[in-house]
């Protein structure tokens, strides 16, 4: 299990000071880091068609960026080339045991763990994200540089790669194994290994403004909601046909406010849409079988581990209308009201012990809705 100092700082002071605002490196923020995954276990997910892997490295001096899946990579010798995985945290356990030294901030808000095996000279080159990112330097060791979130201008030296232009660095150090650089989004870095070296970005990102949008006006389509048409039955004879009149636009701007000011809606569309997963999910085909008698076998046995499998999505709205629902994976799961504690359980945890569920083990229902939830593959038992 892994623990995280903030430089002393708690979270609160961490957030209050440099969350969004600047960046921070964070010397031997995870003590005796050992890698949670080794380079060859590494390699041998960047051979899976499903996971996402780019390589990355120069030739003749030009950015060059390819996607996988991959299988061998003697042609590009041993130095000036990285592997880069998405979602790492889905396929790996210990990868996703990562997450939970940052569980300070909401599940919404986690992205993934990007992981990154380079060679001598290997990197990405300069660039800017738009999310946040703690970058936990793994085995080996890496020079970075961090510069200041001035406007910066795109070089578009390869389309995948979204390089800027030569910045000043305004953090300029080697990263070793358990060092940690925290970069806020819009924050120009580079990262380059000096040694053959691993490295972990647990990365957190919001929404543009306009996905919220689209993202609504689809979950809109999917519940056929507001499929009712803006109508003027007061409607008066115009002189000049051309205009929208003001009228007119109060009335199509009362119909955007209307569909965005019902907060049960909203509230259901946040829960579907920000428990979508950004990767695809590891599902185990082997665990979705499970029997009643099997689960209530689990859940009377105090040594047993629920686990809710990496990447997965999950969580809960406070609001009286929204008691007792779980929003998983982009979907609702109604529990009854009086189930709100196990839907919080299992939202604020990434896995709980069977004696957590112990005053729910009688209860059908909630047998019922867990019983689904572990055979689609979502959370599995450990013994
Ligand atoms: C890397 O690990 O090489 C890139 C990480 C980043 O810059 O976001
Ligand atoms: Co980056």
């Amino acid at each position: 299990m892994y623990t995280i100092d903030l430089n002393q700082l708690t979270p609160q002071q961490f957030l209050n000071e440099y969350w969004q605002k600047k960046p921070l490196l964070i010397r031997q923020g995870i003590s005796n880091f050992e890698d949670p995954i080794s380079p060859d276990e590494f390699a041998g997910l960047a051979m899976e068609e499903q996971i996402e892997s780019r390589l990355v490295w120069q030739k003749d001096g030009e950015w060059q960026a390819e996607h996988g899946p991959f299988e061998d990579y003697s042609h590009l010798g041993d130095k000036d080339w990285s592997l880069l995985i998405q979602g790492v945290d889905h396929w790996d356990e210990q990868v996703a045991e990562l997450i939970r030294p940052f569980r300070f901030l909401p599940n919404w808000r986690i992205d993934d763990v990007m992981v990154s095996y380079a060679t001598p000279g290997g990197g990405v080159g300069p660039h800017v994200d738009n999310y946040d990112v703690f970058i936990i330097q793994g085995s080996g060791k890496r020079h970075w540089q961090v510069g200041s979130n001035t406007e910066l201008k795109e070089v578009v030296a390869n389309s995948a790669l979204l390089h800027v232009e030569k910045f000043t660095p305004i953090i300029d150090v080697e990263l070793l194994p358990g060092d940690i650089l925290y970069i806020p989004p819009g924050f120009p870095h580079q990262g380059v290994a000096i040694e053959p070296s691993m490295s972990f970005s647990v990365g957190f990102r919001t929404t543009a403004k306009s996905h919220l949008f689209s993202n609504f006006a689809d979950y809109l389509i999917d519940q056929q909601l507001g499929s009712d048409m803006v109508v003027d039955p007061e409607r008066q004879p115009t002189t000049t046909p051309g205009l929208i009149d003001s009228n007119d636009i109060d009335k199509l701007k009362s119909a955007l406010h209307e569909m965005l000011s019902d907060d049960d809606k909203i509230l259901d569309y946040l829960g579907n849409s920000l428990s979508q997963c950004k990767h695809e999910l590891a599902i185990d085909p082997d665990l979705q079988d499970m029997s009643m008698d099997q689960l209530s076998e689990f859940l009377q046995d105090d040594e047993s581990l629920l686990i809710r499998i990496g990447g997965l999505r999950c969580m809960y709205f406070d609001q009286e209308s929204m008691l007792g629902r779980l929003y998983v994976n982009g979907e609702s799961y109604v529990f009854s009201q009086q189930q709100h504690a196990v839907t919080q359980l299992l939202a604020n945890n990434s896995e709980l012990g069977a004696q957590q569920l112990q005053t729910f083990a009688q209860d059908d229902d909630f047998k019922i809705q867990l019983l689904q939830l572990i055979n689609l593959g979502y959370w599995y038992w450990q013994e």
